[in-house]
């Protein structure tokens, strides 16, 4: 265990920083916040998936006690997003959805109206007396129907790279003498974090408002209201400091956020809006995803053919896009490739990232596909695996930065003892249940986006570095602090890391697991800023017991400041800052992709890696599938924080196990409403459905990928495990089911 009162090093493993603030109940959040005379909002919800609202009769709900307004598309007032474009950090070609904005309904659980009371009960009581009347049109949310009008996306989303051709994929597919050609689906899944969207807003009383938001961008946020509401930015603070959990569903900002702030500008008071759990599923969401894959080998089973088709669900008024189909384009060396990616739109709200959006789809399906194949040609899935290894991403021809797949796929297999595995399906057995061994690989961006981090130390020693990005549970707090300590030798008990705040120095959002890499280069240079200036300042302490030395050939640990392999030569940074004479050293510095690292950028392919094992036990008799054992091995560059990482990586995995078992929204095509839109129904892991998670870190050094060597792990853990479940229920029972979820009825 570290003890906060010492310093600690990139690479040394703790608890997060914020720990203490959360079990405690002292970290605060969105709907936590209180305000005088505060308002509460409740949404109104449509019950028809299209056509138009006839008639709302608000007279029940308004002679309700405590019920301030009833705000429909009727009573609204006139916001500035009717005139201009209100483009989000993270929107998506299209036209946003705009809540109470006409009488037009989009999709089953659209919000139409927000009754704002002195108390929440009186907003829910009074909202399920709002009566309206709809004409119903036409509508579709099955994905079956919705392939007959896919079509291929044409406006370009910034981080969507279309898929690249190589040789000719269908001419090889029908001359290899080994083949597999099959289907591949994923329903949609619905973002449940454990804090619900929220948002409070404060009104100040001199036109400003200050924002306890649900987001996973404070600034991104800011920039939205302004454009919506025509604020400026200095009348806008938006605060994140803590959020319960996003998985990408607070990049966008939500329909509360846009409406609590509607309702205090309106009314002139605070207003706090929280969706129910059943709201949750009328928002953002994973698109549903049918993939068609075909493969084909030689006799000793290289590839000659690759076709990857996808199809993804987007709404009608968004395109929503995800880089689905480039993943086993860019894994397996093979001459021959192909991909299309279309769109199917349904009548439904525009789908979302949610964590790994397109890799978590379209990898973990096409390793199903890739442990189809093996079988075909008679190879043990990872030997299959590692025979048609790539050293470069195949798909652009690029070397990467770094790919350490291969020690990956060597590390989790000795630690899982793959060796022992018996190759046919149904071989292996204890008492009733079927054993059944299956791996997969995962593959996942590592990004780097520009990041301002400032940093400040007082003359009590104490450090504080700032930056406005969000930490969403992924242990931003804690890489901040880390890499601060670590840069200026500081006790983690003098650094206070700041975040969740949009009047901090400019951030992204928090997505893309580029966070990590991006706030922890911004916040070693603002303090090798610091650096500088205590080095300078050391020339005033008495005797100038440092000399005359270059800041490279310095150390910081332990408050001091010592020359490098000189211990003699060394002054408390406490003693600097007396002698500096002054209250504060301050410093802000912007991390960016540098010219010559964009040249790279372009050059070379930048990605974690990871080699995903598992273990099933299915019960012969009742096809209760129970996942016993996981080892995922990860390369994903420099670890800052092993503890907090391998958490990471243990959130990854057990959303890969829901999604390889339990997760599902099921609509009601009829209503075009999802019907298990609850914990009850819409089932994730709990608990009791989960074992053992082994996690290995891959020794992967890369000082070239991002300045601090960082790949970022929020998103790899997911990718592939559900395909290493489904290998794995297929190695156990010899049914190979290709549309997740795996559940009973298709076991049997
Ligand atoms: Mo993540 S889906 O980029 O929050």
């Amino acid at each position: 265990m570290i003890h906060p009162s010492s310093s600690v090093k990139i690479g040394d493993a703790f608890n997060r920083v914020d720990g203490f603030d959360k079990v405690t109940g002292r970290a605060r959040y969105a709907a936590e916040f209180d305000a005088p005379d505060l308002l509460h909002g409740w949404v109104v919800s449509s019950d028809i998936a299209k056509g138009k609202i006839a008639a709302i009769d608000e007279a029940a709900a308004r002679a309700v006690a405590g019920v301030v307004e009833v705000i429909t598309h009727q009573n609204r007032p006139h916001v500035a997003w009717l005139d201009r474009s209100h483009a989000d950090e993270v929107s998506v070609p299209g036209s946003p959805f705009r809540a109470l904005y006409d009488d037009e309904i989009a999709f089953s659980g659209q919000p139409i109206a927000l009754v704002v009371a002195t108390t929440l009960e009186a907003a829910r009581e009074a909202a399920a007396l709002v009566h309206v009347d709809y004409i119903a049109a036409p509508h579709n949310t099955d994905m079956r129907v919705a392939l007959g009008e896919k079509f291929k996306p044409r406006k370009k989303r910034s981080t969507f790279v279309p898929p690249k051709a190589r040789g000719d994929a269908k001419a090889a597919f029908a001359a290899a003498p080994l083949k597999h050609s099959a289907d591949y689906t994923l329903p949609m899944h619905f973002h449940n974090p454990m804090e619900m969207h929220a948002t409070t807003v404060v009104w100040k009383g001199d036109g400003t408002i200050v924002v306890h938001d649900k987001t996973q961008g404070a600034q991104n946020v800011q920039h939205y209201l302004c454009s919506v509401f025509g604020f400026s930015a200095a009348d806008v603070r938006v605060m994140n400091p803590y959020v319960g959990g996003a998985f990408g569903s607070g990049l966008r900002p939500q329909y509360q956020v846009y409406l609590a702030t509607l309702a205090a500008t309106m009314l002139e008071r605070s207003v706090r809006v929280v969706l129910t759990r059943q709201q949750m599923f009328t928002h953002v969401h994973r698109p549903q995803a049918v993939q068609s894959v075909q493969l084909a080998t030689d006799a000793s089973g290289l590839l000659q053919a690759i076709v990857n088709d996808a199809t993804t669900s987007t709404s009608r008024f968004e395109n929503y896009m995800e880089v689905v189909c480039n993943w086993g384009l860019m894994n397996y060396r093979c001459g021959n490739a192909a991909a299309a990616y279309t769109l199917a739109p349904m009548d439904t709200y525009t789908p979302g990232d949610m964590r790994a959006p397109g890799a978590a789809t379209g990898m973990t399906l096409f390793e199903i596909a890739i442990d189809e194949m093996a079988y075909r040609a008679g190879l043990d899935p990872l030997a299959f695996r590692r025979l048609n290894y790539s050293d470069v991403d195949a798909m652009n021809d690029k070397p990467f930065t770094s790919k350490s797949l291969r020690q990956a796929y060597d590390e989790g297999a000795e630690r899982f003892g793959w060796h022992r595995r018996s190759h046919a399906p149904r071989s292996m057995r204890a008492g009733c249940d079927l054993i059944g061994w299956g791996m997969a690989t995962g593959m996942w961006d590592a990004l780097f986006m520009k990041t301002t981090a400032s940093a400040r130390l007082l003359a009590s020693g104490e450090l504080e570095v700032a930056t406005a990005a969000a930490d969403i549970g992924t242990g931003t707090y804690t890489v901040m602090a880390q890499v601060a300590s670590d840069t200026l030798g500081l006790p983690l008990s003098q650094i206070r890391a700041r975040l969740g705040d949009s009047a901090l120095p400019a951030s992204p959002v928090e997505g893309g697991s580029w966070m990590a890499a991006s706030a922890g280069a911004a916040v070693q240079l603002a303090c090798q800023a610091i650096g500088q200036q205590l080095l300078a300042a050391a020339d005033r302490v008495e005797g100038r017991p440092l000399g005359q030395v270059k800041l490279e050939a310095v150390e910081f640990h332990d408050g001091r400041m010592s020359v490098r392999g000189n211990p003699a030569r060394s002054v408390a940074i406490l003693d600097i800052l007396a002698a500096s004479g002054q209250e504060v050293l301050a410093a802000q510095a912007t991390a960016k992709p540098g010219v010559g690292d964009l040249i790279s950028m372009k050059r070379k392919a930048r990605n974690t890696h990871s080699a995903i094992f598992a273990e099933v036990r299915v019960d012969e008799e009742l096809g209760v599938v129970r996942v016993s054992r996981i080892v995922c091995a990860v390369a994903a560059g420099r670890i800052i924080n092993p503890k907090t990482a391998r958490s990471q990586i243990l959130g990854g995995v057990v959303m890969g196990i829901g999604m390889a078992l339990h997760e599902e929204a099921l609509t009601d095509h009829r209503l075009g409403r999802v019907m298990n839109h609850s914990f009850a129904e819409y089932h994730i892991p709990v608990n009791a459905d989960i074992d053992t998670i082994e996690v290995i870190f891959v020794d992967e050094p890369d000082p070239e990928v991002t300045p601090l060597g960082v790949k970022g792990l929020g998103e790899i853990g997911i990718v592939g495990t559900a395909a290493a479940v489904a290998n794995a229920i297929f190695h156990a029972t010899g049914k190979r089911v290709r549309a997740l979820p795996v559940t009973i009825d298709k076991l049997l």
